[in-house]
């Protein structure tokens, strides 16, 4: 793989499993509870904010009591040590990546220590609850919302995505079901001589898209491949 310079990770739910934080479709998942339908799409904001808010709320306090894992700590040495370009497009809306180090990271779907405002479109950090009526710090608009990207919304940052793909030596997809576009697809996006791997304690919804599975839980996993990679790179 020593000619193989440019590297692409997707990271999706299961990574975070470890670490404590619930995935979406696994046994016990979040859309198993919940209707995605009910609290991530804009026609649940507008019919019901503050259950759509406190819900984001608990998750975003959720956060407060949860570590990253060696999963997350391998892939910021990975970034931190590989030889070429290196992209971490995550699904993840926790900030489990970034504390591990992450930081050439796209999160795709938003963040949920972010939140945005409606009227002028501003980004702001966000440590606490979000009521319902708080002012934009910006604008001071009440016209704040989760920075999360519902059902139906764009993701964030496809050209720089796009572009990392069509340009990989090597994808990595770690922990995600593969049941959600557009990053369901990417696999499908890449170069023909691109070498395409994915961790999952199973076969995803587009394994077939991939050179190879490696089957388990990617607490143990990702930091063994992470080392197979950087002794080859
Ligand atoms: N190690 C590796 N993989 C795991 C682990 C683990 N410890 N635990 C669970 N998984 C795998 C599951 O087998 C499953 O394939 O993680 C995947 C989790 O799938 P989902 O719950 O569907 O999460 P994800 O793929 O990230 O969902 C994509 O859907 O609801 C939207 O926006 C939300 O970003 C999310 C998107």
């Amino acid at each position: 793989m020593a000619e193989m310079k440019r590297l692409v990770v997707l990271t999706g739910a299961g990574i975070s499993a470890e670490s404590g934080l619930a995935t979406f479709r696994d046994p016990g998942g979040l859309w198993q509870r919940f209707r995605p339908q009910d609290l991530a799409t804009p026609e649940a904001f507008a019919r019901d904010p503050d259950l759509v808010l406190g819900w984001y709320d608990a998750r975003r306090a959720q956060l407060a009591e949860v570590e990253p894992n060696p999963a997350h700590l391998a892939l910021a040495r990975l970034e931190r040590d590989w030889p070429g370009d290196f992209l971490l497009v995550t699904q993840n809306v926790d900030d489990l990546h970034a504390r591990a180090g992450s930081r050439r990271m796209v999160q795709m779907h938003g963040a949920l220590k972010r939140v945005r405002c409606t009227a002028c479109d501003a980004r702001h950090d966000w440590q606490a609850a979000l009521p319902r009526a708080t002012p934009c710090p910006a604008c001071g608009a009440a016209r704040l919302r989760p920075d999360i990207v519902w059902f139906g919304e764009m993701p964030l940052e496809m050209p720089r995505i796009m572009a990392a793909l069509e340009a990989a030596d090597i994808f990595v997809a770690i922990g995600t079901s593969g049941t959600v576009y557009p990053a369901a697809g990417f696999v499908r996006m890449l170069p023909r001589h691109a070498r395409s791997i994915e961790v999952n304690l199973e076969a995803s919804a587009v394994a077939d898209g991939f050179d190879e599975l490696r089957q388990g839980p990617a607490g143990t996993l990702v930091p063994a491949l992470v080392e197979q990679l950087l002794c080859a790179a």
